[in-house]
């Protein structure tokens, strides 16, 4: 059984519940938009393309989007959009789709606002369809109203899709729900597309009136039937997003842990993007992940972490409250390397083997080499620093001078004392020293004592007497 798939995504609809500017489709779960989800999982069923129907917010909506990466040596899926205007109902969605579904395929419908439905359920409905037959993902629901009921006949056979507002009373008791998914041979879609009509409760028209004309052709209906309801549910509201945030969040912890992973409470870990971690790695609480994120073997995470597009190598230590962000340019910290408390670590910052940055310290576009230590309240901005350096309490490098950036050399086994600036662009030879209290402007000699302070104030230099209380 070999047959194309073609991938409908249904996202023209306003979601008033959400009460938000920003088009439903395009809130965030997991890091990414919710329809993101939908297309990438449509990429991971090798898809032949997808086609996303757009209509209220459809500017922002194809901006916001993007085309699946193609899984290892499988083939590009497409990504096309489409635009509904007005919104006259599902069936209508997939009218305006038509044109661009090969007849050859299968197409498979799915909503840009369920972001959790599993590619091994599809596969299963995709098989069930087998290129021949209209199959739908249903769901047994303790409370199905809102929802299109699975009318059955007596020997159990699909006969219709009937929506709330046109079941009668014996139609509402049933549990069985249509979960807006599913699966149809793409020449025989457009065949029932055409003969749609919104004589109904709502005056739409209805995808799922294409049941009851397959039945009427002769055609059985297959039901995939499951019972995970996270993977069919869709997201109306803020608190629908945040339950299914958790419950994609939990997913993630529970992939973690089954490789090794030690989270401390995998109801307090939030990845959104991607966590790659080695063996033996170790999580406390309330630790955030974003954008792509590499823990090396024995990586141990503090409490309330956030750390974003960052490599962290093997035994390296972040201690509670350290906030990482490589954005673009990344950053990396090396092995057996201690952060934090209360560090942060920015663009471009990158700690070689065993570096040390402790409390209220800041790190922008500066490689630090083995064993470098900056243990309290200091800025190291667009620097060099050597093996070995010791960087005091309160030092910094000024880096900016208003209109350019400039770059501080900080040589192997220097020691720079509390409270200096370093004023760039700015060399400190090999093994010197900076007294503390020194503003260096100059470039010093290896091996040098530089002290360049201003006017000292001892007791003698006090123009009064100090009184004694
Ligand atoms: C639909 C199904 C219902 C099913 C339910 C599952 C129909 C007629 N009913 O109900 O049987 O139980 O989904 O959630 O299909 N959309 C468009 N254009 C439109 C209308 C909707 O793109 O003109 C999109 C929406 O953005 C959404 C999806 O289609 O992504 C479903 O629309 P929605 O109004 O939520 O579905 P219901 O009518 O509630
Ligand atoms: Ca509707």
């Amino acid at each position: 059984m070999s047959f194309q798939v073609d991938v409908v995504v249904m996202a023209a609809g306003k979601g008033t519940r959400m009460k938000s500017l920003r088009p439903k489709v395009l809130h965030r779960l997991g890091g990414r938009a919710l329809a993101q989800h939908v297309i990438d999982c449509a990429a991971r069923l090798s898809a032949r393309s997808v086609v996303v129907i757009t209509g209220h917010g459809a500017e922002q909506v194809e901006a916001g989007l993007s085309a699946p990466e193609a899984a290892p040596g499988a083939a590009a899926t497409a990504l096309k959009y489409v635009r509904q205007e007005p919104q006259l109902g599902t069936g209508h969605a997939v009218q305006q789709a038509a044109p661009a579904l090969p007849d050859d395929g299968v197409t498979l419908v799915l909503s840009g606002d369920v972001p959790l439905t599993q590619p091994d359920t599809l596969q299963a409905l995709l098989d069930l369809c087998a290129g021949e037959r209209l199959a739908l993902l249903t769901l047994d629901m303790p409370n199905p109203t809102g929802y299109g009921r699975i009318v059955r006949a007596a020997d159990g056979a699909v006969q219709a899709i009937v929506e709330q507002k046109d079941a009668s009373e014996a139609q509402r008791a049933i549990t069985e729900i249509y979960s807006g998914i599913m699966a149809v041979p793409t020449r025989l879609l457009k065949g029932w597309l055409a003969r749609l009509d919104n004589q109904n409760a709502q005056g739409e028209y209805y995808l799922t009136d294409v049941v009851k004309f397959a039945v009427g052709d002769g055609l059985g209906v297959q039901a995939h039937r499951i019972d995970d309801a996270v993977q069919v549910a869709g997201v109306n509201s803020p608190l629908q997003l945040a339950e299914l945030e958790r419950a994609y969040q939990l997913r993630v912890a529970e992939a973690l842990m089954v490789q090794g992973t030690r989270l401390a409470d995998p109801a307090r870990l939030d990845v959104r993007g991607t966590l790659v971690c080695g063996q033996d790695v170790e999580i406390d609480v309330n630790a955030v992940f974003e954008g792509r994120v590499v823990l090396g073997d024995g990586v141990r995470i503090g409490a309330n972490c956030v750390i974003a597009n960052a490599v962290i190598e093997a035994g390296a230590v972040i201690h509670p409250f350290t906030h990482i962000d490589g954005e673009k340019l990344g950053v990396s910290v090396g092995p057996g390397a201690l952060v934090g408390p209360f560090a942060r670590l920015r663009p471009g910052a990158k700690l070689g083997a065993e570096v040390h940055i402790g409390n209220f310290v800041e790190v922008k576009n500066s490689t630090l080499a083995a064993g470098a230590k900056a243990n309290h309240l200091a800025y190291l901005g667009d620097a060099t620093v050597g093996e070995r350096v010791n960087y005091g309490a309160g030092s910094i490098t000024a880096n900016y001078d208003g209109a350019n950036k400039h770059r501080t050399v900080i040589e192997a086994d220097v020691h720079v004392g509390s409270n200096c600036v370093l004023v760039a662009p700015v060399t400190i030879g090999a093994g010197g020293t900076v007294g503390a209290g020194s503003t260096i402007t100059k470039s010093t000699a290896p091996g040098s004592l530089a002290v360049a302070r201003g006017k000292q104030i001892g007791l003698e230099d006090w123009p009064r007497p100090v009184k004694k209380r």
